[in-house]
């Protein structure tokens, strides 16, 4: 496990090294989307930590309970209580999201926020995030009053460990495999640091370790539809990232029977209302991402139809000319 972990580390660091050279940070693009990932459950809709909100500029402005200590102070991250929390050691009382209550942000994560607010924490034209709350947990034995405000806990499905042979071959193929957490079999398998170099045939390797898989990402990938028949045993798939890829409609079929699936983000590709339909079944999605994508505000709608606790993000659009 240990191995594991250093390994993707050490690729995950390589590659925030050379992002960085890159253009501005977007708020929109690559801020917004890690605090509605990590941050969200705790500090947006109805959920407010610490007196605290993130999901509109005059909730960030306004700050948490303790207002001596500025949120965001742009062009200073040293000063911005923000980066302080989600820089703090993994172990420490104030670092976010709180240790055991959520994944840290990755490396590169926490470089971006860094980079955004030094450069002046612009919110562009971001005023808000509508945020639909996930129904809290209707099973039985309910949770004591007062703690319905908490993170769902989910206890996570047993796995046995993923055949090392198949994860060598994943990791020589590119892939940055990383256990989920302690104490579990369950891993995140993403191909961020070259997705450039990855099509079909490497993803289709991820087939062998598919029990495992909770975490997904391939985003800007070159996997084009038919790769992804290679997810279709993939029961206990949570997360999926899909976002810049050539992904179309013909692919979505394939994502029927992931039953598991919670977070799936089609940003950026080619989607339409018609493939969009093919999600109906999928009724532990909560979260889709579809912004730039080819789905209309009616498709959006009939899919909540069938799935009404599902919150869509399509971005931003220019209000209807009349
Ligand atoms: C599991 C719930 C949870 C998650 C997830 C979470 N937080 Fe928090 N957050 C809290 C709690 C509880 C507090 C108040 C306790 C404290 O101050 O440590 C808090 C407080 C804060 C504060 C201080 C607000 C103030 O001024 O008092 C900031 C800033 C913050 N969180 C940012 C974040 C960011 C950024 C993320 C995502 C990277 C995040 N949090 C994720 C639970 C969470």
């Amino acid at each position: 496990m240990k191995k594991l972990l250093l390994t993707g580390a050490a690729l995950l660091l390589s590659w925030a090294g050379s992002a960085s050279a890159a253009d501005k940070v977007d708020f929109d693009k690559q801020i917004r989307p890690i605090f509605s990932a990590s941050c969200y459950k705790c500090h947006a809709g109805s959920k407010h930590k610490g007196d605290f909100k993130l999901d509109s500029l005059e909730a960030i402005k306004k700050g948490g309970k303790d207002a001596k200590d500025k949120v965001i102070v742009a062009g200073d991250p040293g000063k911005s209580d923000l980066f302080r929390r989600v820089s703090l050691p993994k172990d420490d009382d104030e670092v976010m999201p709180p240790d055991g209550k959520g994944e840290r942000l990755k490396p590169e994560q926490v470089e971006l926020v860094k980079a955004w607010i030094t450069e002046g924490a612009s919110f562009g034209d971001w005023k808000e995030d509508k945020v639909v709350a996930t129904p809290d947990d209707k099973s039985p034995g309910d949770k004591a009053a007062g703690e319905s405000e908490g993170p769902k806990e989910i206890p996570l499905p047993q796995v046995a460990a993923a055949d090392a042979g198949a994860l060598d071959k994943l990791r020589q193929a590119g892939a940055q495999v990383l256990p989920l957490a302690q104490g579990t079999n369950l891993l995140s398998v993403e191909f961020t640091s070259n997705a450039a170099q990855i099509a079909d045939h490497q993803v289709e390797m991820v087939a062998s370790i598919a029990p495992q898989i909770y975490d997904l990402n391939l985003a800007n990938t070159k996997v084009t539809d038919g790769g992804l028949k290679a997810l279709e045993g993939m029961k206990n798939l949570h997360r999926l990232h899909l976002e810049k890829t050539a992904i179309t409609d013909g692919g979505l079929p394939h994502l029927k029977g992931l039953a598991s699936l919670e977070y799936l983000n089609l940003y950026n590709t080619a989607v339409t209302d018609a493939g969009l339909a093919q999600l109906e079944g999928l009724k532990g999605l909560k979260n889709l991402y579809l912004w730039q994508s080819k789905v209309t505000d009616a498709g959006a709608e009939g899919l909540k139809k069938s799935l009404p606790t599902l919150s869509i993000d399509t971005g931003w659009k220019e209000p209807a000319k009349p």
